[in-house]
């Protein structure tokens, strides 16, 4: 085990070369496809200049305050990073572990960051179908470890694990003394949100870590703003071993105006619902591929006639689409994409070039 996999979506400058072309609808990256708040644009335009002339606030004072508020924790459980990412790495360089956990397919940061610090890394395949369940062989050797990482809802497959088998690995945690980081990075966009966060049992589980980001939901990954939740002693000890200035000025003010847009917040949750479920049920119409239902704000896809997911992912670059290529992530091969949900308009889009290459496929491999 021992590769960094830096392959993402969103690599519209890679897609331009590659096909030669400058506009994409780009469903690789899963971004909020209504754009960042306007209150936020409206913010940093306004103070851009004084912003940009002095030092940003070390302790981010204002952005905790209002993710204090929103989140409902406690100031002192929150450290802010340079996205989500950032503090997947600095978390794994100050804990150090020897063995880390990592349920696959999953997000590629986590075995990246394992890397970076010298640990031992233990991928352990989810089972099922859509890869969602977590079952007692991964309960009893996640013990094993120092820290377990698990994406909830999970990137790419778009599954939430159950509460309850969550709460079991948490118990194990306790009792042997291993950490786990629950990455909620997609929580906001997920369906009766309070059933499946921990966010609310922080103060029960010391040895628990929570990610949260502000990329995907509020559509900001160039601001880059990432919060990690944990116990308090824990945290300030982080504090004292990250960059003093980890969170540029822009991205603190943006933060702070984004978190109180309510209005923004309702209006993207009520367009993502609809926009997935029509995607879902369109998806599910073309012959050769097979949807799963979706969680957050993105649909994984199994490839179920005959083609690749890199001769399907080339065919819709061919035509200015780019979908995620899944066949970076373990055990997925060949045979997965990843498709972002996005504005009705160019779902209808996605679907009809998706149709055109199953009725294409269809006759190829009759
Ligand atoms: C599951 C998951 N966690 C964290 C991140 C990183 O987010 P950020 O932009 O806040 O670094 C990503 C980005 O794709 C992700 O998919």
């Amino acid at each position: 085990m021992g590769t960094i996999n830096r392959q993402h979506g969103g690599n519209l400058f890679k897609a331009s070369q590659e096909y030669q072309r400058s506009q994409f609808l780009d469903f690789s990256a899963n971004i909020n496809p209504l754009g960042p708040p306007t209150s936020v644009l409206k913010a940093v335009e306004k103070n851009l200049a004084p912003l940009i002339a002095n030092y940003p606030d070390p302790d981010c004072v204002q952005l905790k305050t209002v993710l204090a508020h929103y989140l409902e924790v406690r100031k002192e459980h929150i450290l802010v990073g340079n996205g989500a990412s950032e503090l997947i790495f600095l978390l794994l360089k100050d804990l150090l572990p020897k063995k880390v956990f990592i349920p696959v397919p999953t997000f590629s940061e986590y075995s990246n960051a394992a890397l970076a610090s010298k640990a031992k890394i233990v991928q352990v395949p989810l089972k099922g179908e859509d890869f969602s369940i977590l079952n007692d062989d991964f309960l009893a050797e996640a013990g094993k470890g120092d820290l377990v990482i698990i994406c909830n809802p999970n990137n790419p497959t778009g599954q939430l694990f159950s509460k309850s088998a969550l709460a079991k690995i948490l118990t194990k945690a306790h009792e042997r003394g291993f950490y786990v980081l629950l990455d909620e990075s997609f929580m906001d966009f997920v369906e009766n949100k309070p059933e499946f966060s921990f966010v609310e049992e922080l103060d029960k589980h010391p040895q628990l870590f929570i990610l949260y980001s502000l990329t995907k939901f509020f559509a900001l990954p160039g601001l880059r703003i990432g919060v990690l939740l944990g116990e308090p002693q824990k945290i300030a000890e982080l504090e004292g071993v990250k960059d003093p200035w980890n969170v540029n000025a822009l991205a603190q003010i943006a933060g702070t105006v984004a978190l109180q847009d309510r209005e923004y917040m309702d209006k993207t949750f009520h367009y993502i619902q609809k926009a997935k479920k029509i995607l879902y049920n369109d998806l599910q119409k073309i012959p050769g591929l097979k949807p799963f239902y979706p969680r957050a704000n993105y649909i994984f896809c199994k490839l179920t006639n005959g083609s690749t997911s890199t001769e399907l992912v080339q065919y819709l670059g061919k035509r200015g689409i780019l979908v995620r290529n899944c066949n970076t992530y373990p055990l997925l091969g060949e045979s997965y994409i990843r498709i972002a949900v996005k504005s009705l308009e160019h779902n209808e889009e996605l679907i009809r070039n998706l149709m055109t290459w199953s009725q294409e496929m269809g006759g190829k491999h009759a």
